[in-house]
């Protein structure tokens, strides 16, 4: 029993001054209700991301919304939220309630304006960290392009937002879906963020129903997540840790504890676990941490940070 204790020790992680008991924690969106953030915790998660918030409330895109196969998950839940005001609500409470629970917040807009408004409203519920959704690919048809898909543009949301985040580290959500993401995150680091978290959705992509023969998706097209998109994931995760010196929370498509390995020795310092719920229930968090435990015991590796980005050395 102690033996266990001591090894899960080595699991904790120090990310941007906040103390995650493990490195994986729930990305946004893939729930949007506290008892499924409890829940997420109650079984392994280190912390949880609240669903992207939009300065007003948002119903979202028709159903159906989000679809599985056995390789990956494709959705268009186009940011159903309660909208800001009530979302910091929401935020402050959960936090009052579940100190101990390291949180982060999650702003998405395609306006400078917006991302400020949002953040002077979060700052008060004192999230543990906050996460600016530079990439949602769900709304591009009635925002157009997300801001974080250009250098100049991701670089000018941190800057402006930054003023106003005070002591609350601030985290560039980014896509996989540019020809440059390193450029992209560097370009977020220089203007001040503190972490990047790479990636959001790859696609957009589609699939069909081949019995209705008819796209399974109300808008036909969504955002890819899930098991099939890892090899994109671990490379733009790899690509991020060569540019830039700040953390990195990998995320897109872990299933296994093998997954894990890959991202953080790509140079993840969390991990994100979220379509994995789909496939194998909240359980999958203690899964993968007993598998990521005995890997490290196995390999006699003490520390966790001496597996961060080591596929570069
Ligand atoms: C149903 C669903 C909703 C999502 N909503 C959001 C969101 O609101 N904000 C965001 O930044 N990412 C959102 N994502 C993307 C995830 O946070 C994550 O980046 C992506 O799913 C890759 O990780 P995974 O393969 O482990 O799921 C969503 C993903 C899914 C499947």
């Amino acid at each position: 029993m102690v033996q266990i204790i001591q090894l899960m020790d080595k699991l904790t992680v120090n990310f941007c001054g906040v103390e995650f008991k493990n490195p994986l924690v729930l990305p946004s969106g893939i729930y949007a209700a506290a008892n499924a953030y409890l829940k997420a915790y109650e079984n392994g998660a280190s912390g949880i991301t609240f669903k992207s918030l939009t300065v007003h409330k948002r119903e979202g895109n028709p159903p159906p919304r989000v679809w599985k196969n056995e390789y990956n998950v494709i959705n268009s839940v186009g940011l159903v939220n309660s909208g800001i005001a009530k979302g910091a609500g929401e935020i402050a409470l959960f936090k009052k309630d579940h100190r101990e629970i390291p949180l982060i917040a999650s702003v998405y807009a395609t306006r400078f304006s917006e991302f400020s408004l949002m953040v002077e409203k979060l700052v008060p519920a004192s999230p543990d960290l906050i996460e600016l959704n530079l990439s949602c690919p769900n709304v591009d048809d009635e925002f157009g392009k997300p801001l974080g898909m250009e250098k100049g543009a991701a670089g000018k949301i941190v800057g402006e937002v930054k003023k106003l985040s005070g002591k609350i580290p601030l985290l560039a959500k980014l896509s996989p879906n540019v020809n440059d993401i390193a450029d992209i995150a560097k370009s977020c680091e220089g203007a001040g963020a503190d972490g990047i978290v790479a990636i959001n959705t790859v696609g957009p992509g589609m699939m069909i129903d081949i019995y209705k023969k008819k796209p399974v998706l109300g808008t036909k097209k969504g955002g890819v997540s899930g098991p099939g998109i890892l090899p994109v994931a671990v490379r733009c995760v790899y690509e991020i840790f060569e540019a830039v010196k700040i953390p990195i929370i990998g995320m897109g498509g872990v299933l296994k504890w093998q997954d894990i390995v890959e991202m953080i020795l790509a140079g993840a310092t969390l991990v994100g676990v979220g379509s994995a719920t789909y496939y194998k229930g909240m359980k999958v968090f203690d899964e993968l941490n007993a598998g990521l435990t005995k890997y490290l015991a196995d390999n006699s590796i003490s520390e966790l940070d001496d597996l961060i980005g080591a596929a570069h050395r």
